[in-house]
């Protein structure tokens, strides 16, 4: 069979990449043009300036994924780009710049949605893995929890109904004073700490999630008391997160008698977690499975692997494309 080339292209947040991958499994270039130090300086990302810098660096990303895989533009087979969800703005620079590319070269154009990219970094991981299974995406922007049926269907069986997992690890990372992005800085600093701070924990009936409430009483404990040792706070908001996070994880294995869990996204770099869940998988006496740690962030290599599954599945994208900056998984 023939080899299939797909170009992906990312640019949903602060990351602009383009990466060649090859029949969807293999990694043949994964350019990541990080923003993280220009938007650091505002404790956050700033989408007018994500904009402007994906412009910028957007063409010459391409080049250089281009010649780290050592192909051309004939040799690629499709073209994929993330149609949302995430900023418009961002979104636009690589929706625009992927449409112009699928038009100048006439390769078909395929649009992929982030969170199914983030499943999909998966794949390149584990070249056995295959559909079904049960997915935790936890990111920056993102916390679902998705059936994985087949490479293109996707059930949500629940989300967060306020501010996504990694958003709340930023938050606590702003307020105890350790900078932005704030999650690898808790993940270290909780190694130091106990888990002997008390923090409310959210529970629903179904599988949604809910990390509001935890996020204001950190920050309500250490406005009460400037001095609370950090480290514990840290070790004590991963704690509290991951029993929500394992629980409703629980809850869906059993239920659906799933045998494979999957976990993705930022926060799936986080070493508490992974812990907990190896620990989980084994108590169940079940597979976990995450990505490598370049994967589990935002990149295009994920995008190209989710592309390649909507290549194979026939959908091709009209050249009228327009980015969806709350785009549903399965749209
Ligand atoms: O997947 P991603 O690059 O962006 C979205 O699609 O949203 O995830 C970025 C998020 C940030 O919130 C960052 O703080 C978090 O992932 N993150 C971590 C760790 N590494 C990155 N959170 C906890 N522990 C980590 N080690
Ligand atoms: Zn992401």
């Amino acid at each position: 069979m023939k080899d299939i080339l797909i170009l992906g292209i990312e640019s949903s947040c602060d990351e602009t990449s383009v990466a060649i991958v090859k029949n969807g499994r293999e990694v043949l270039s994964n350019v990541i043009n990080s923003q993280i130090k220009i938007h650091e300086e505002y404790g956050g990302v700033v989408p007018e300036i994500a904009s402007r810098c994906h412009t910028e660096v957007i063409n010459g990303v391409m080049k250089e994924a281009l010649k780290e895989a050592k192909v051309s533009l004939d040799d690629i087979d499709a073209i994929a780009v993330t149609q949302g969800p995430g900023l418009v703005g961002a979104l636009l620079v690589g929706v625009s710049y992927a449409k112009g590319l699928s038009y100048v070269t006439k390769k078909p154009l395929i649009s992929v949605n982030h969170i199914e990219g983030h499943i999909a970094g998966n794949y390149i991981t584990h070249k056995d893995l295959k559909p079904p299974f049960l997915c935790l995406i936890i990111s920056g922007g993102h916390t679902h929890l998705v059936r994985v049926k087949d490479y293109t269907e996707f059930e949500i069986l629940g989300k967060t109904r306020d501010d996504a997992i990694g958003e709340a690890f930023d938050k606590v990372a702003r307020v105890v004073g350790l900078g932005y992005p704030g999650g690898p800085k808790v993940d270290n600093l909780a190694k130091e700490g106990k888990e002997n701070i008390k923090l409310p924990e959210a529970h629903f009936d179904g599988y949604d999630f809910s990390f509001s409430g935890i996020k204001t009483a950190v920050i309500n404990l250490n406005h009460k008391d400037p001095n609370i040792n950090k480290a514990d706070l840290c070790a004590s908001f991963e704690k509290a997160v991951t029993d929500m996070l394992l629980e409703n994880v629980e809850k869906a294995v059993d239920n659906f008698n799933e045998d494979k869990i999957v976990i993705a996204g930022g926060v799936s770099r986080n070493s508490y977690i992974r812990n907990a869940f190896d620990n989980f998988a084994k108590k169940k006496n079940i597979n976990v499975y995450y990505p490598e740690p370049i994967l589990c962030t935002d990149n295009a290599a994920m995008i190209a692997a989710a592309g390649y599954n909507n290549f194979k599945n026939g959908e091709i994208a009209e050249l009228n494309l327009n980015a969806v900056p709350n785009l549903k998984i399965g749209e």
